[in-house]
């Protein structure tokens, strides 16, 4: 036996070994460390019992990585669950790899193995993390935090705060329920919870005396929820959606938030000393509490309204000579789908496809089949006006690249990766086809995204 080779392999073998233990250290190791496992975390009220969830780093919502714009970032994931997954970084424009798709930009990883992903910080904002393999499961069981990249010049602000939406739907012993991606779920609105919480607990308290500048990154990583938040006591303008800057801050009343979007504001604390400040989450049966500022401590002056953040490096947009590749959505409850459906790759009956658990279709085709939605060349502008005839509103995610909403005036709307769509509405987005892979395109329910609302483009 050749000896060289032998050493080689036994170096191998001791390296998978020590692969499968949680945050152990070794030359080479990258910046992040992120294992995902179960854990147990007081999310319901201090009598109710500790909900089991799988968590990054054994917190609810995972550890805040932050790091600067321009560096090299570095994670290593290891799964400490008992099926595959991966993470995608949410927003981020990265190289196909690191894009944490499994089974189209790398393999899943399996139980007890690790996986580090590597990307330069092209972009500041606020991004998140999370799995996508079995993503309704995973991301509704807790497994999700958020990514900063700070810019070279933060706005002046005197403190800030990460605010990462979510909802739970919980049983009375606060656990979560145990069933995911019943038929319902997923012909209607989602998995809709009933316990809404601000990073991890039902009601976020502080003290801020009048007059604090606050810049607030907000999240929303409910897997189905739109939430709609107001502002009392305070003073809000948006800075950055999705990450991306906006050309001019403007004045907000109510935000609207949809899965997987996130928005930047910069809030003056108006209240009179001794009263609250409260952001509120604006339900079906009320508005709650969700942030409640006690005003106290020495007042600060008030300001000008903020300056715009510094931009990122996008492309330019030109509608003009772009083509146009439309976006039907269909299905769902009380609308259906058409009669007939494709679906791996066959026309399948309609009550053939509600018994394979697909309620939900783009362009008459439900889920990922063999061609891509869109297949860009590189460089190329491409306009996708999206007509929702579902009774349902749809949160569609672009991976890789960010795009503008096409204004029914011809304008162009902030830059973003995901779209909020209510029923029956028509919205256009262009994106310059500017990452080359294969990138996800999907409803960001997670509900919907495995019932039929996935689908892929190509670049280059
Ligand atoms: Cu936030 Cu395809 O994902
Ligand atoms: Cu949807």
């Amino acid at each position: 036996m050749d000896p060289t080779r032998r050493d080689v392999m036994a170096l191998v073998g001791g390296l998978a070994g020590a692969q499968v233990v949680p945050g152990l250290a070794w030359a080479g190791a990258p910046g992040h460390s992120l294992t995902a496992a179960p854990a147990e975390v007081q999310l319901a009220p201090g009598d109710y019992p500790k909900t089991r969830v799988w968590a990054y780093g054994g917190q609810v919502p995972g550890p805040v990585l932050r790091q600067q714009q321009g560096e090299m970032f570095e994670a290593r994931l290891v799964n400490g669950l008992e099926q595959e997954t991966t993470v995608h970084w949410h927003g981020l424009r990265l190289p196909n790899a690191m894009d944490g798709v499994p089974g189209m930009t790398q393999a899943a990883v399996r139980p007890g193995e690790s996986f580090d992903y590597r990307f330069a910080l092209r972009d500041a904002g606020t991004f998140w993390y999370h799995p996508h393999a079995n993503s309704l499961e995973q991301i509704s069981r807790g497994l999700a935090g958020v990514l900063v990249v700070d810019e070279a010049e933060p706005p002046e602000v005197d403190a800030e705060e990460i605010l990462v939406l979510d909802d739970w739907r919980l049983t009375e012993d606060a656990q979560l329920h145990p069933e995911f991606g019943n038929r319902h779920d997923m012909s209607h609105a989602g998995r809709l919870g009933n316990y809404i919480t601000v990073n991890g607990v039902g009601e976020m308290r502080r003290s801020y005396p009048r007059g604090t500048r606050l810049r607030l990154r907000v999240v929303n990583a409910a897997t189905a929820r739109v939430f709609r938040l107001v502002f009392q006591g305070m003073k809000a303008w948006t800075v950055a959606l999705d990450a991306m800057p906006v050309e001019r801050p403007e004045r907000v009343e109510q935000l609207e938030l949809g899965p997987a979007q996130r928005a930047d504001l910069i809030v003056d604390i108006t209240a009179e000393t001794g009263e609250e400040a409260v952001i509120g989450s604006v339900e079906r049966d009320g508005t709650y509490a969700t942030v409640a500022v006690s005003v106290d401590g020495a007042e600060q002056a008030v300001r000008e309204a903020p300056q715009a953040l510094p931009p990122n490096d996008l492309p330019v947009l030109v509608l003009k000579d772009a083509r146009q590749v439309p976006l039907v959505m269909q299905g769902g409850a009380m609308r259906g789908l058409p009669e007939q459906v494709m679906w791996k790759g066959s026309k399948m009956e309609v009550w053939a496809l509600y018994e394979a658990g697909q309620f939900w279709a783009f362009n008459g085709q439900a889920g990922m089949d063999g061609a891509p939605l869109i297949e860009a060349a590189l460089g190329e502008t491409v306009r996708v006006p999206m007509e929702n005839r579902t009774a349902f509103s749809h949160s569609m995610h672009l991976h890789g690249q960010h795009f503008r909403e096409v204004l029914p005036g011809g304008g162009l709307g902030p830059w973003r990766d995901t779209l909020v769509i209510h029923p029956d509405e028509s919205r256009e987005i262009a994106f310059v086809a500017e990452n080359p892979g294969d990138w996800m395109f999907h409803c960001h329910m997670a509900a919907h995204q495995m019932s039929g609302m996935m689908n892929w483009i190509r670049v280059g």
